[in-house]
């Protein structure tokens, strides 16, 4: 098994999750997708009707939540308390509202501790905004990865008029700045790159593109580490 840690940070529609999927599947390490837990609490709250003001609740069920994955064909299935979810975190609801559940000290504390587990027993690439300044700090490869908001905003757009849902776009990109400014003034770990990041700007880049360019960083950190 490949012991290499990967910390992919960045911003919304930045191309994290894709090409996340992609290269760990390439390198051989898991894949953990650590906005799909903060989207899992998010959804959870929603469905028990808790104020997303209610820091103690909201900590409360982030210590008590059960999040699965399990890996399919295509990418990987989410499952909270045993109960599918993969489309249902997707949804512009939990979009509108995991900024809000993620800036909650708590519930940063316990799925950092996850994550961290996670990484203690299996090589990882791991997406999120605070993966490489929090997370795993000592990972052996970190990347920021980028793009212009209007650039992140028309794939958005794009992906979702591909799915058949009206959309838009200037309410997306509306969503999608308002979403990374909460993200990166938040008090608790906010999203910031980290010093030590690479910074892979990926606007006008297909993806074929930013794998081919990930898979070079990754590479050489490995031939380093070994
Ligand atoms: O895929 P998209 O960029 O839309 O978002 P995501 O990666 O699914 O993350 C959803 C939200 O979770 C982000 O906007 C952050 O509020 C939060 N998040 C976080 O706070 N820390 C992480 N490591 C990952 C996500
Ligand atoms: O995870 P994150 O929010 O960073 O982005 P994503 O969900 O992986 O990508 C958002 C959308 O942009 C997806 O529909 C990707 O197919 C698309 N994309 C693209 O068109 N070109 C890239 N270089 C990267 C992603």
């Amino acid at each position: 098994m490949n012991t290499l840690r990967v910390a992919l940070d960045g911003p919304a529609g930045a191309g994290k999750s894709t090409v996340a999927k992609r290269v760990a599947a390439a390198l051989g390490v898991a894949y953990v997708d650590t906005g799909a837990m903060y989207r899992a609490i998010t959804w959870k709250a929603l469905q028990k009707g808790i104020e997303l003001h209610d820091e103690v609740a909201l900590t409360e069920l982030a210590d008590s939540i059960h999040i699965d994955f399990k890996p399919r064909s295509v990418g990987q299935a989410v499952f909270v308390d045993g109960e599918e979810v993969t489309d249902a975190i997707r949804s512009f609801d939990v979009t509108n509202n995991v900024s809000a559940v993620s800036a909650v000290s708590g519930v940063r504390v316990a799925m950092v501790k996850l994550q961290q587990d996670i990484a203690a027993r299996t090589g990882v690439l791991m997406d999120g905004r605070d993966i490489g300044t929090v997370v795993l700090p000592n990972a052996d490869v970190k990347i920021w990865l980028t793009a212009s908001v209007e650039a992140r905003a028309q794939r958005r757009y794009q992906e979702l008029l591909g799915k058949g849902i009206a959309c838009d776009f200037e309410q997306i990109k509306e969503d999608i700045q308002r979403r990374d400014d909460y993200d990166a003034s938040r008090e608790h770990s906010p999203m910031v790159k980290a010093d030590d990041a690479v910074v892979v700007d990926t606007t006008g880049m297909s993806i074929d593109e930013v794998i081919a360019q990930i898979e070079t960083i990754c590479h050489s950190a490995q031939a380093q580490k070994s």
